[in-house]
């Protein structure tokens, strides 16, 4: 059976307080709305449409690649909103299962996704809905049962759900509680939502409504008890945006622990959902890994440490180090206090120490660049040990300029190599010197006033 999803996003999300719309709010540099999204990639679903409203411009272009869209023009309500998904080209004439689900909740797993698209194959129902119990349901549409008002704990098939706004007393002592997610049998949702009206409390088209209507099509309607609450969580305020975050921490974390990494404080490492760690990794205290970064075995990361879009190779050890799009090949090592910027490359051994910067060089096999220096647009060979202080004038205010230094190349302390230059193999470079011509293979150079001696000159002077 094919298998589509709705994901809801037109909502104001006017709790935010923000400039920017509620779902492009970032959790561990993932937008809001792209979590769902991801959840139903992963679960299988082939064809996802986000609904927004006719000025989310950012969140089409978020979105744009991964899902198709719907424009909701006015916010009449949720129901409304299925319309506006179901009547784009994708979904028109789509026969199969339509999920629905929420920009804004970004802890849906691709398994509860599953379970839901299986129950309703399974059951052959018009619906399955995903509800959870909880000790204060208010707020939350109740679900109701055949069986509500005559047993303790209900348990039949759903006749409808009615919002908070429109509960009385009875329905608001119902405990069970609508997720807003659900999967339809997409021809009896058209159907339904072709009838549902907007005559309630808040004067909103429900889609909640299409339960009931459903219902009177003979169909049946399967409530899918959730047994993990969070998966539910929907953020409204910055509070629960960081409340999310938490969680999905917890769980990527967890998750990369029980795949044999060691993090002795997760809650103080924040990882990604696209990074990818090795056996044997270690993540100390305070580390932030990004974006599409990966980690080889037994390297050690922290603390103090944020990597972003970077690959760390097997044996690595990178201490209180930024990276941006950096790589490191086996056994390199970074930090305390590197600052490698993208394009910036450790060959297997090499090093780049303390208060080192390094943009878009490649750093040879064993090199070391251990203090206090900027390399840039360099091409640094094997062997090369560049002393403390020592930097790449790569740029002349105008054009940047690239510097070359041979294999086995010694830079003294304090050289300033101004690029273009290209140093030869098995250079020495005297330490102080400013180096603006080529040097040979196995030459000296050194470029630095002479030292001149004055005896005797400090107590004449200070008389
Ligand atoms: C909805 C459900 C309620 C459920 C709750 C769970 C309805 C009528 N009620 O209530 O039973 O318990 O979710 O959180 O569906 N949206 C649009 N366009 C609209 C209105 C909403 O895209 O016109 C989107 C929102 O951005 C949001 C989602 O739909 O992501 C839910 O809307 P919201 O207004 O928060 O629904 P609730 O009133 O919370
Ligand atoms: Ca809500």
């Amino acid at each position: 059976m094919r298998e589509a999803a709705i994901v809801l996003a037109a909502g104001a999300g006017t709790r935010m307080k923000s400039k920017k719309p509620k779902v492009l709010h970032e959790i561990l540099g993932r937008p809001l709305v792209m979590w769902p999204i991801a959840a139903l990639a992963e679960a299988g679903v082939d064809e996802v449409t986000v609904v927004t409203g006719p000025d989310d411009a950012a969140i089409q272009e978020a979105v744009s690649g991964t899902a198709g869209v719907a424009i909701q023009q006015e916010k009449l309500g949720t129901g409304d909103a299925a319309k506006a998904a179901m009547a784009t080209e994708a979904l028109k004439g789509f026969e199969g299962s339509v999920v629905v689900v929420y920009g804004d909740c970004p802890l849906i797993t691709a398994d509860t996704i599953r379970s839901l698209l299986d129950a309703r194959a399974r059951e052959d129902a018009g619906c399955v809905v995903l509800t959870f119990r909880a000790e204060d349901p208010f707020g939350y549409g109740r679900i109701v049962r055949e069986d509500s008002f005559t047993e303790a704990s209900p348990s039949g098939e759903v006749v409808a759900i009615v919002e908070q706004k429109d509960a009385d007393e009875a329905h608001a002592a119902i405990t069970e509680c609508n997720s807003g997610f659900y999967c339809f049998d997409a021809a009896a949702l058209r159907d339904a939502l072709a009838r549902i009206t907007n005559d309630n409390a808040q004067g909103e088209y429900y889609l909640t409504d299409a339960i009931a209507l459903l219902r009177e099509d003979g169909r049946k309607v399967v409530a899918l008890e959730t047994a993990c609450v969070e998966d539910c969580f929907g953020v409204n305020s910055r509070v629960q945006l960081a409340e999310a975050a938490r969680i999905m921490q917890q769980r990527i974390n967890r998750a990369h622990m029980e795949a044999g990494v060691t993090m002795l404080a997760p809650e103080l490492v924040w990882i990604g959902p696209d990074v990818t760690l090795a056996r044997d990794v270690e993540i100390l205290q305070n580390v932030t890994l990004m974006g599409s970064t990966r980690i080889g075995e037994d390297s050690l990361i922290g603390p103090d440490s944020r990597l972003t879009d970077t690959v760390v190779g097997a044996g690595c050890t990178v201490d209180e180090t930024v990276a941006v799009e950096a790589q490191l090949d086996d056994g390199a090592t970074a930090g305390p206090r590197a600052y490698l910027r993208p394009g910036a490359h450790l060959c297997a051994g090499a090093k780049a120490g303390t208060h080192v910067e390094i943009k878009k060089s490649i750093i040879g096999a064993g090199s070391k660049v251990p203090h206090l220096s900027y390399i840039g647009d360099a091409m640094v060979g094997t062997g090369v040990n560049i002393g403390a202080g020592s930097i790449t004038c790569n740029y002349d205010g105008a054009m940047k300029h690239a510097t070359t230094i041979g294999d086995g190349a010694f830079i003294g302390s304090d050289t300033m190599m101004v690029a273009p230059v290209a140093i030869g193999r098995d250079v020495t470079v005297g330490a102080g010197s400013v180096i603006t011509k080529d040097v040979p293979d196995e030459a000296l150079a050194v470029a630095r006033a002479r030292e001149s001696i004055y005896e005797g000159w400090t107590p004449r002077h200070r008389k």
